[in-house]
Formats: structure tokens, sequence, C-alpha cells
């Protein structure tokens, strides 16, 4: 097992910048997962790592060693592809058993690993077969096992589920975790899917136009977003942004969305400034009416079962709503809706920065200070 660490490291291809600057550590035995759009540079990175592409700037060590110019089948990391990358001329176990045959294994030897190995990931009984006439989901797992066989300190995968149908896709995300949890081997996880990199991973790296623009343990992210970008991309469904208006014209700043207002902890912005104010659809609930703060008209209703998604008009505003399945709501209805303050986010509508209310006149505290008064 190794770590993994990257030191500035830069990739252009010409004149464009991929990848700016990044710097990671990786610990050994971690999961760590890179999450964002496409075209973000998720694979160019982990190609690098990989060493199917060469850095540009930068230092790339694993296990304390740099390899910026190590040849990729000596940096011991076996990667999984989106595609497979399986020989269609072999059986599953000739594919699996390829990478130990090239390093002149004993036949013998070779035939144990990969029984081994095809046993973890339960597809013993398919080694005799031609990756055609495997499902897409077993397939993968020869891909896995082909990996896995030779007992790498890095694992990398690049988005090695995408091809698999939904619920293959959540069925493989627990197997892989599985694994890890069995293995313990440093693991570098692709995704543009931020469900997958929530669920498996120990630490998010979340990536926009070659840049990491935050990482962290998964829940951190999902609740202390640093800026708009993660806000909106973490988190399903999708955080709700509303462009408010600072008020402070009277004893207490309120946020204005047309008509509505809303009290809410101090900000540090001028009166009359635009603010993003991020709330998540989880977080806003069903309120009597004379608990309500805001009043949209719904639009489309989803009954999921366990829950319901309002997606409601609030002032020309769009907001979705995640709502107890027993409330019954209809299109054109205009209802009340409620929400906590600690919920809600603030972004800089310029930047997208993440703004930090001030706690001195808090909703809270005021409740508190009423409940004292
Ligand atoms: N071989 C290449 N030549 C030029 N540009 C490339 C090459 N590979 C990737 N890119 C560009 O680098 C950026 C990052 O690509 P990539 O790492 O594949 O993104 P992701 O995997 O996050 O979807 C994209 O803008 C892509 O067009
Ligand atoms: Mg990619």
């Amino acid at each position: 097992m190794a770590e993994v660490s990257l030191e500035g490291i830069v990739k252009d291809y010409g004149s464009y910048r991929a990848i700016h600057d990044v710097d990671l550590d990786v610990a050994d035995g971690e999961f760590v997962v890179f999450v964002g759009p496409s075209g973000c540079g998720k694979s160019t990175l982990l190609r690098m790592i990989a060493g199917l592409e060469e850095i540009s700037g930068g230092e790339l060590t694993i296990g304390g060693r740099l390899v910026n110019e190590v040849e990729p089948r000596d940096r011991d990391v076996a990667m999984v592809f989106q595609d497979y990358a399986l020989y269609p001329h072999m059986t599953i176990a000739e594919n699996i058993g390829f990478g130990l045959r090239m390093r002149d294994w004993k036949k013998a030897d070779i035939e144990r690993k990969v029984k081994e190995s095809a046993r973890i990931l339960q597809i013993d009984s398919l080694l005799e077969r031609r990756p055609a006439q495997l499902s897409g989901g077993q397939r993968q797992r020869a891909a896995m096992g082909r990996a896995i066989v030779r007992e790498p300190s890095v694992f990398l995968f690049d988005e090695p589920l995408s091809n698999l149908d939904a619920k293959l896709r959540v069925e493989m995300r627990t197997q892989i975790k599985r694994l890890h949890a069995m293995l313990g081997t440093t693991t570098i996880y692709v995704t543009h899917d931020q469900t997958e990199a929530l669920t498996l991973a120990d630490r998010v790296v979340v990536l926009d136009e070659g840049r990491v623009v935050q990482q962290g343990h998964p829940l951190e992210l999902y609740e202390r977003p640093n800026c708009r970008f993660v806000g909106e991309f973490i988190g399903s469904p999708q955080m709700n942004i509303l462009d408010a208006i600072v008020d402070r014209t009277g004893d207490q700043t309120v946020l204005r969305v047309g008509a509505t207002t809303v009290p809410i902890a101090d900000l540090p912005l001028r009166n009359g400034a635009h603010v993003d104010v991020g709330i998540r659809p989880e977080h806003i609930y069903w309120a009597p009416r004379e608990n309500c703060l805001l009043t949209p008209t719904v639009d489309v209703y989803e009954p999921l079962g366990s829950d319901t998604m309002a997606i409601c008009d609030l002032e020309g505003q769009e907001i979705t709503a995640r709502l107890d399945p027993k409330v019954r709501i209809k299109p054109k209805q205009s209802i009340c809706l409620s929400f906590d303050a600690s919920n809600l986010h603030f972004f800089d509508s310029q930047d997208g920065s993440r703004i930090e209310p001030g706690l001195s006149t808090s909703l809270e505290s005021s409740r508190n200070r009423a409940a004292l008064d």
C-alpha cells in the first residue's frame, strides 16, 4: 500500500491549461473521490497519476517515490476504466491473469491468484467465458479482477460504473465499498456522479475547470459548501438558490425576495445588496399558516412514495421543496412552507464565494431572547 502525493501538478495541452496547480495528499488506505462536471479534468488528473499522461509541471510521488518519469507499469498502480478494456479474444481467466503473465509469473501461481480474485468478485463460474458472453456488470467485475489480482499499492478507477444501468450501479457501488473495506488499498476514484462520490469516499475532492474547489468529508461538503458551485453540485435534488436583497432598514435584517421577507442572521453586506441564498429541498417543510415563511405556488409535484417533491414558483423564482408524502398538494395551489434559518447558505452574487452570517442577530438568538424576555 502507499500514499499518493500531488504537489503543484499542472497539465497543458498545447496552450490550453487543463489542470492548474493541484496539491493533494492521499493517505495510505484512503478512498478519495474526484468529482466534478464533464470536462473539469478528472480523467486527466487520474491518467497523470497512472502514468498514461505526461505531467507538465509539479511533482507526483507514490509511496514516497517521485514517479513523474516512471513508466505506468512500474508505478505499482492498477486502473479500471469505464469501458472495461478487456481483451475480447481472451477468456475471463486469461484477461484477469494477463498482468501477471506479463510479469513472468509461474502458471500455477497465476491460476491460484486468478481463482482467488474471481472468488472475491463472485465471478468464479465465468472464468472460461469470453467478455462478449458476459453482462455489463459481470464485465465490470472482470475488469476489477484484473486490477486486484496484481495486489497494487493504488487502485485508480475512472467512472467504472457509468455504463451500467441504475440498479446495477447501486449494487456495484456497494461491492466496491466492500472490496475497499476488505483490501484496504489506497484508492482514487473518478466520477461525475455526486451520489457515487458521497457514498464511496472517505474524502471528496471537487474539481471545476481544472482546479480543486473544495475537498473534505462528504458531510462537510454537504453541510458547508465553500462556494455556490459546490452547494449546487453536491446534494440531490439540487440546492435552491434564490436571488435576494438584504434589507437592514428595520430592527432586524431581512432578506427580500419580491414581497416575501425572511428575517435572517446579520450579513456582512450593505443595505440593498444582492445575495444568493441557498436552501436545500430537504430543509424546507410544510408549515401551518401562522408559521409560514414562504408562500409559493405549486407548479409541478412529484410523489415519490418516501416523500413528495414540490416544484414551486416564489415570486418568479423556482424553489423545490421535499415534503412529507402525507401532505396533499395540487398544481396552482398556494402553500405554506418554512425552514430553519441555520440551514440557509449565503453566497456572493458576483463570485459565488460563501458568506458567513454574523451570529449576533440570528433568528435563533432572537427566538431565544424572546423566550427569555
Ligand atoms: N488529449 C487532449 N488534448 C487536448 N485537450 C484535452 C485532451 N484530453 C483532455 N483534454 C481537455 O482537457 C479538459 C479535461 O478533460 P478530462 O480530464 O477528460 O475531463 P473529465 O474527465 O473531467 O470529463 C477538457 O477540456 C478536455 O477537452
Ligand atoms: Mg473523464
